[in-house]
């Protein structure tokens, strides 16, 4: 049974310092097998908030999955962000920007949704769509497959419109490569389901694990335990003024026949 630790939009530069040890502690007790981050790890891509953010990676307890968001491209210096809008990214992390892990009953791909044509929505490139199908396909026999992008090609928890160009497409590329959890970040909003056009992946996004830049008043993150089937995920959130994280709510999902269905609420 693998455990993934989800952090998304950790965005250093606008970092509440307060968090970052109680985070690092959570990690090491929560235990995972691997740590993944959906994206955002900078505000504005400076070369000192990437240095923080790898600084911060290193203290993290497992391998560490990322891929880039719209906001680890530089927003004001034009020529980097159209000519080579990640390289200090790369530079930061190393230069994959859609690296694979696997585990002993998964494969995670990470997929690049950062478009530095446009503010800030993303796009699943035709390369990373062929890339997920490829590992996907390649994948052993009862090995989850997880997918981990930016931005999510499904509505935010208020409702707000997917931020991805061709949310209808993307949805449906992920389902065709064979993805049946994808997790994403972006919104700075937590939110677990499914779509409706695809019954067969499930969506489990996290908000902001260390910005001050709320949108639900909590700093929060997931872990999600995988078990032959069936995966149950536990929110952990930091309200206002709290000075680490408490256990969120909890909930657990069961696929069966390429159906997810929620099993409880905790
Ligand atoms: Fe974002």
């Amino acid at each position: 049974m693998s455990r993934i630790l989800h952090l998304s939009d950790l965005h250093f530069g606008t970092v509440d310092a307060r968090l970052v040890d109680p985070l690092v502690d959570l990690a090491h007790r929560l235990k995972p097998d691997l740590c993944v981050v959906s994206g955002d790890l900078t505000q504005r891509a400076r070369a000192d908030q990437f240095r923080a953010a790898r600084a911060f990676l290193d203290r993290l307890p497992a391998p560490v999955l990322l891929v880039p968001g719209n906001h680890d491209m530089p927003l004001h210096n034009l020529p980097l962000r159209l000519l080579a809008p990640l390289a200090r990214y790369r530079r930061a992390f190393g230069p994959l920007t859609e690296p694979q892990a696997t585990l002993p009953d998964a494969v995670v791909q990470g997929l690049n949704t950062a478009n530095p044509l446009v503010w800030k929505s993303g796009r699943l490139r035709r390369a990373s769509i062929r890339r997920l199908e490829r590992t996907f396909s390649e994948a052993p026999t009862g090995h989850w497959r997880v997918a981990v992008m930016h931005h999510a090609p499904v509505p935010a928890a208020d409702g707000t419109p997917a931020d991805i160009a061709d949310p209808a497409g993307t949805l449906a590329a992920l389902a065709r490569a064979g993805a049946e959890i994808v997790l994403s970040g972006h919104t700075h909003m937590p939110h677990m389901g499914l779509a409706d056009t695809a019954a067969g992946v499930l969506f489990l996004q996290v908000g902001t694990a260390l910005s001050t830049r709320l949108k639900t008043g909590s700093n929060d993150l997931a872990l999600l335990s995988l078990s032959p089937g069936v995966v149950r995920v536990e929110s952990w959130l930091s309200p206002p003024g709290a000075r680490g994280f408490e256990p969120g709510p909890a909930r657990t999902y069961r696929r069966l026949d390429g159906v997810w269905n929620e099993v409880d609420k905790a």
